[in-house]
C-alpha cells in the first residue's frame, strides 16, 4: 500500500461508537466494512437510514456511502481489512461489572489466519487486552495483533468529537497494527498518547470516572451552597477560571446520566475491588449522583407540600440534550419517585419519547412543551433542550395552575422566569 492510500478497515458493532468510527474513517478516505449481528439494523443502514439520533451523522453517511459497506457477515470484512475495530456493547452485568460476552463472541468468531488485528474501541476493563492475547495464544491464533484504542466521543457531538479529538490514545504491542492505527489517525493532527495496552484501557476508565467525580463534586458544592446562601454558578465560574481546574463539567444539576458514566464508574470501582483495592472515592461519586436525582422531590415538597394529586410537568427526558438516549437518565428516577408520591406526571421530550415510552410506559406524554405545562402545579427542567431555554415565561405562567419552576440543569434565565411572576428554583442557586 502506498503511503497516500488509506487503510481499509472493518468495524464490528454499529452502535454509537461503531457507526461514528466507521463513518469518520470513511470521511478520512478509508473503505469501511461494517458488521453487525442485527440484520434489521444492517438493512436499515444499507437503505441509508441511521438507527440513532446523532446530529450530522446522516449527512456524513450519505456523503461516504460508496466507501461504507454493511453486512451481517464477517467474511467480507476479513477479506478486505486487516484492522478490525471492535465497537460492541459492554453493558453492566447485574453485579455491575462490565459484560464482555459480546466482546468474547467477536474474539471467538475470529478465524485462524494471521495478519489481522483486533482494535478495541469498546470500553473494557483494564486487563481485557491481556486476556484476549492469552485466548488468542491458547487457540492457535497468536498471529492476531491487538490494539487498545479507546473512544472518547460524546453523544450529541460525536461527529465533531471524532474529527477533532482532544487526543488519540493508542495502546499496543509495538507491532504493525499499532503503527497502522496511528497512521489512520494522522490526518486528524491530534495529540497522540502512544502507550501499552493496559494503560490505554485504564485511560478511558479513569477519564470517565474523573469527569463523573467532577460532576458529583460540583453537585455537592451546590447542595452546600443552598444551605449557606452561596450560588453554585458563581462558585463554578470562579473555580473554573483556575487553569488547573478548568470550567468544563462543573455544571451542577440533577445528576449525570448516560450509558458511559454510570457503567464505567461502577466497572472501575469493581475492577479495583476485584484486584483487592477499595476505591472509596467512587463509592461517594455514585451515591452523590443517585441522591442528586432525588433532590428535586424534596424541593417540590418544600414548595407544594404533599405531592399526591399534584400535576408535575417534566421538560426533557433524555439524559442530555441532542440525543434520544435514555440510558441512565435522571428522568427515570425522578418520574418514578414522583409517581410513587402520587403526583400526576406529564412529560415531553422533543426526540426521546419513543425510547422513554418503552422504559416508562405508564407515564403521561405530551406532544409539545405547552401540552406538558398546561395546568401544571410545577414545571421541572430535566434536560436542557434549546426549545425549553427559549420558552416564553409569560405564556408559561398563564398556562400553569401553580407557579413553581425548578431548573434541574441551571440552564434557564432565572430573572426572566421570576419576571413572569413565577417562582424560580435552580440547583445550588441563591434564591
Ligand atoms: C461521556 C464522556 O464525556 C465521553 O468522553 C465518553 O466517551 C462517553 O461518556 P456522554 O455520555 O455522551 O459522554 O455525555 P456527557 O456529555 O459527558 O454528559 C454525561 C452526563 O453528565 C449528562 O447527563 C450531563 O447532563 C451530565 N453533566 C455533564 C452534568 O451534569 N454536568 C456537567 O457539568 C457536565
Amino acid at each position: 500500500m502506498s503511503s497516500s492510500e488509506r487503510e481499509p478497515i472493518a468495524v464490528i458493532g454499529t452502535g454509537y461508537v461503531g457507526l461514528v468510527t466507521a463513518v469518520g474513517f470513511a470521511e478520512l478516505g478509508s473503505d469501511v466494512w461494517c458488521v453487525d449481528v442485527d440484520a434489521e439494523k444492517i438493512d436499515r443502514l444499507r437503505r441509508g437510514e441511521i438507527p440513532i439520533y446523532e446530529p450530522g451523522l446522516d449527512e456524513l453517511v450519505a456523503r461516504n456511502s460508496s466507501r461504507l459497506h454493511f453486512s451481517t457477515e464477517l467474511a467480507p470484512a476479513l477479506e478486505h481489512a486487516r484492522l478490525l475495530f471492535v465497537a460492541v456493547g459492554t453493558p453492566p452485568t447485574h453485579s455491575g461489572d462490565a459484560d464482555l460476552s459480546a466482546v468474547h463472541a467477536v474474539v471467538g468468531s475470529m478465524p485462524r489466519p494471521d495478519g489481522h488485528a483486533l482494535v478495541m474501541k469498546s470500553t473494557v476493563p483494564c486487563g481485557t487486552g491481556a486476556n484476549i492475547r492469552r485466548i488468542f495464544n491458547e487457540s492457535g491464533k497468536s498471529g492476531f495483533s491487538y490494539v487498545s484504542c479507546p473512544e472518547f466521543l460524546k453523544e450529541g457531538s460525536a461527529v465533531g468529537d471524532f474529527m477533532h479529538p482532544d487526543r488519540v490514545v493508542v495502546g499496543g504491542e509495538g507491532d504493525w497494527a499499532e503503527e497502522a492505527v496511528v497512521r489512520l489517525y494522522e490526518p486528524l493532527d491530534a495529540p497522540l498518547v502512544r502507550t501499552d495496552i493496559a494503560s490505554a484501557e485504564m485511560i478511558k476508565l479513569a477519564a470517565n470516572a474523573f469527569l463523573a467525580t467532577k460532576i458529583s463534586f460540583i453537585n455537592e458544592i451546590a447542595n452546600v451552597c443552598e444551605a449557606l446562601g452561596a450560588d453554585v454558578v458563581e462558585v463554578a465560574r470562579g473555580m473554573g477560571l483556575d487553569d488547573r481546574i478548568g470550567p468544563k463539567f462543573l455544571q451542577a444539576g440533577i445528576g449525570y446520566g448516560g450509558s458511559c458514566f454510570t457503567k464505567d464508574v461502577s466497572a472501575l470501582k469493581l475492577l479495583a475491588g476485584n484486584s483487592g483495592y477499595h476505591f472509596q472515592l467512587l463509592n461517594a461519586v455514585i451515591e452523590v449522583n443517585e441522591l442528586q436525582k432525588r433532590r428535586v422531590v424534596s424541593k417540590l415538597k418544600r414548595h407544594l407540600g404533599a405531592l399526591a394529586g399534584k400535576r408535575i410537568a417534566l421538560l426533557g427526558l433524555a439524559f442530555k440534550p441532542n440525543t434520544d438516549d435514555m440510558r441512565g437518565a435522571s428522568s427515570l428516577v425522578l418520574a418514578a419517585r414522583l409517581q410513587a408520591e402520587g403526583a400526576h406526571v406529564r412529560a415531553y421530550d422533543p426526540i426521546a419519547e419513543d425510547q422513554a415510552r418503552t422504559l416508562m410506559p405508564q407515564l403521561d406524554y405530551a406532544d409539545c412543551a405547552d401540552g406538558a405545562i398546561a395546568d401544571a402545579d410545577a414545571v421541572i427542567l430535566v434536560t436542557e433542550w434549546r426549545e425549553f431555554i427559549e420558552l416564553e415565561w409569560e405564556q408559561v405562567a398563564r398556562a400553569m395552575r401553580g407557579t413553581l419552576v425548578i431548573d434541574g440543569r441551571n440552564a434557564l434565565d432565572g430573572t426572566a422566569v421570576r419576571a413572569a411572576g413565577l417562582t424560580y428554583e435552580g440547583i445550588g442557586r441563591r434564591r
